[in-house]
């Protein structure tokens, strides 16, 4: 994992937090069951191709939430897991919308599925494996607040880590430089959560210079 100078979002008196450090933890109490399952989905990402995706997405849970329920930060680890297991539904890069209701909700239930029984064999708490299913429902479009926090945690490490994975999908022919571009700024501007609503829009210009740049490297 890398080491950079944090970013600073807000002006001095915003309330919207700095970039966390990978894996800060807040100064709070965890629980032990918490830290433990915490390390647990470290090892089960271990082999994901979108492990930084979801690492970053537990980071920036507790960064936009310090007091987020323990259950909040595994399932921002865990959201897009149902994509580690063979058999989910593929959204057609080319020719799908990337908002596609159709394809997103058998997404993220999916996810809502995979994640509690995957809970549920590691000995967590039963509160966990129904708390975790709606904000896993609603990490795409959000909906109720801790949807919305979801999403806002989706989007924000989405466009940190995944610049290179969105050129990469160009540069194998999945799809146009242009619809490329699309799916950087839906994960930028669906943000409904407020202070990670700006957090979003900065990551999504990082985002899409770096992919400007990525494509013009390619010529
Ligand atoms: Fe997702
Ligand atoms: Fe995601």
């Amino acid at each position: 994992m890398q080491a950079s100078p944090a970013r600073a979002y807000g002006g001095p008196d915003s309330t919207t937090p700095d970039e966390p450090a990978w894996l800060a933890l807040p100064e709070r109490e965890l629980s032990a069951v918490f830290l433990t399952i915490r390390e647990r989905i470290y090892d089960f990402l271990e082999d994901y191709y979108d492990r930084e995706h979801l690492t970053r997405a537990g980071d920036w849970m507790l960064a936009l939430e310090p007091q987020a329920d323990e259950y909040l930060v595994i399932a921002a680890l865990m959201h897009d897991v149902e994509r580690k297991v063979p058999g989910g539904p593929a959204l057609r890069k080319t020719q799908d919308a990337w908002d596609d209701v159709t394809y997103n909700t058998a997404h993220t239930h999916r996810s809502a599925v995979v994640v509690p029984t995957w809970l549920l064999v590691q000995g967590a708490p039963a509160s966990w494996l129904t708390a975790v299913a709606q904000p896993i429902r609603e990490h795409e479009f959000g909906g109720s607040p801790e949807g919305d926090l979801m999403q806002a945690v989706d989007s924000i490490s989405f466009l940190e880590t995944n610049a290179t994975l969105v050129a990469r999908w160009v540069l194998r022919g999945e799809c146009s430089e242009e619809k490329a571009r699309q799916k950087l700024r839906w994960m930028g501007e669906r943000v409904r959560h407020e202070r990670g609503r700006e957090i979003a829009r900065a990551c999504m210009e990082r985002a899409l210079e770096d992919f400007d740049r990525l494509m013009d490297e390619q010529g």
